[in-house]
C-alpha cells in the first residue's frame, strides 16, 4: 500500500497483519490511541452509488484521526457534467490530501489514482470492494484467531464482492469456494490468479461442507438494477436459509457485507440467528478502514 488501496493487489502479507494488529488497537481503545496522523488533512469522499457503512464509517475514520472529511456530491461536481477524470485529479490535487471514491468503473479510479498527487482509497466499484473485505477478514481474524478457515461465498460469484473475497483469500491464505450458477461464475482470471486457495463450485450444499463461515450478499448490485428479474430466477437456488446452513461445519457463521435483503439471498432465519456477525463485520469497517489510512498516512509522512 505505497499511495492507494485500489484492490487489495496493493496490500501485502506484512501489511495484512499490520493491518490486523492496528484495528485490533484501534477497536480496543478508540479514542485514546489514534493519534494525529490526518491533523491539518483534508480528504475528499465521492459518493457516485448508495452508502450507509462505508460513507459514514470513513467519516467518522477520518474524523477520529484528526482529519477533516469533506463529502462531495458528484451529481454537482462538473466530473458529473463531463469534466475528464484526469482533469478532476490534477485540480483536486491542488486542494485535498486524499480521496474516498465509489463509483462504476475500476478503470476511472485507476486513472483518478495515477493522475492524482494524493493517496486514492476505492470504496467500491463494480469491479472491487477491498475496504469490505479487509473487515471481513478482520472479523475472521477475532472469531477464528487466524483467517486460515474455510470460507463459501454463496451467490453472484461475478460480483465486487467475489472478485475482492477471491483475492482476500489469496491475500491471508484463506480457503473460499464460491458457489454460483454457471451464468454468474466467478472472472475466470481472478479465479486462476487466486488458485488454489479460490475454487468455484456450482452445488451449494456441496460446497458449504465443513464450512467455517458462509457468506453472500445481494443478488442485484448497484448499477445492476435492470438485470433484477434474472438475477432472482436464477439465483433462486442459492438462497442462504437455515436447511443451507444444516450442511456446514458446526460452528459455522454467518456474513454479509450488508445491506442484506431478507427472503432473497438470505432469509431471516440466518440473518436473525446467532449464527450471524453481520454487525460485527459492519462495526470492523471503521476500524480497519482507520488502520489503513494511518498506515497510509503514516508511510507518506517518512
Ligand atoms: N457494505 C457496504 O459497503 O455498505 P454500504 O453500501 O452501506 O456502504
Ligand atoms: N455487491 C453489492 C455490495 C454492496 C456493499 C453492490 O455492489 O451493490
Amino acid at each position: 500500500m505505497y499511495k492507494d488501496l485500489l484492490t487489495l493487489r496493493d496490500v501485502s502479507c506484512g501489511e495484512l497483519e499490520e493491518i490486523f494488529e492496528l484495528s485490533t488497537r484501534l477497536k480496543k481503545e478508540r479514542g485514546t490511541f489514534e493519534g494525529n496522523v490526518l491533523k491539518g488533512k483534508s480528504i475528499g469522499m465521492i459518493f457516485a452509488k448508495s452508502s450507509t457503512r462505508t460513507r459514514v464509517s470513513f467519516e467518522v475514520g477520518i474524523h477520529e484521526l484528526g482529519g477533516h472529511p469533506m463529502y462531495l456530491d458528484q451529481g454537482r461536481m462538473q466530473i458529473g457534467r463531463g469534466e475528464t477524470v484526469a482533469d478532476t485529479a490534477h485540480v483536486l490535487s491542488r486542494y485535498i490530501h486524499g480521496l474516498v471514491i465509489r463509483t462504476y468503473s475500476q478503470a476511472d479510479v485507476e486513472e483518478l489514482a495515477k493522475e492524482a498527487n494524493f493517496p486514492v482509497i476505492n470504496a467500491l466499484t463494480d469491479e472491487y470492494h477491498p475496504c469490505q473485505i479487509l473487515a471481513d477478514l478482520f472479523t475472521i481474524k477475532e472469531h477464528s484467531g487466524t483467517t486460515k478457515v474455510k470460507t463459501v461465498f454463496i451467490g453472484d460469484g461475478a460480483s465486487n464482492i467475489a472478485n475482492s473475497l477471491m483475492l482476500g483469500a489469496k491475500l491471508s491464505g484463506m480457503e473460499l469456494v464460491v458457489a454460483s450458477p454457471r451464468e454468474y461464475m466467478p472472472d475466470a482470471k481472478i479465479l486462476a490468479e487466486c488458485a488454489p486457495f479460490a475454487k468455484w463450485c456450482e452445488d451449494p450444499i456441496e460446497a458449504v461442507k465443513g464450512a467455517d463461515y458462509v457468506y453472500t450478499d445481494v443478488w442485484v448490485s448497484m448499477g445492476f438494477e435492470e438485470e433484477r428479474a434474472k438475477r432472482m430466477a436464477t439465483l433462486a437456488p442459492y438462497q442462504v436459509n437455515a436447511a443451507l446452513m444444516s450442511h456446514a461445519g458446526k460452528n459455522v457463521k454467518f456474513l454479509h457485507c450488508l445491506p442484506a435483503h431478507r427472503g432473497e439471498e438470505v432469509a431471516a432465519d440466518v440473518m436473525d440467528s446467532n449464527m450471524s456477525i453481520v454487525f460485527d463485520e459492519a462495526e470492523n469497517r471503521l476500524h480497519v478502514q482507520k488502520a489503513v489510512m494511518s498506515m497510509i498516512y503514516r508511510n507518506l509522512d517518512k
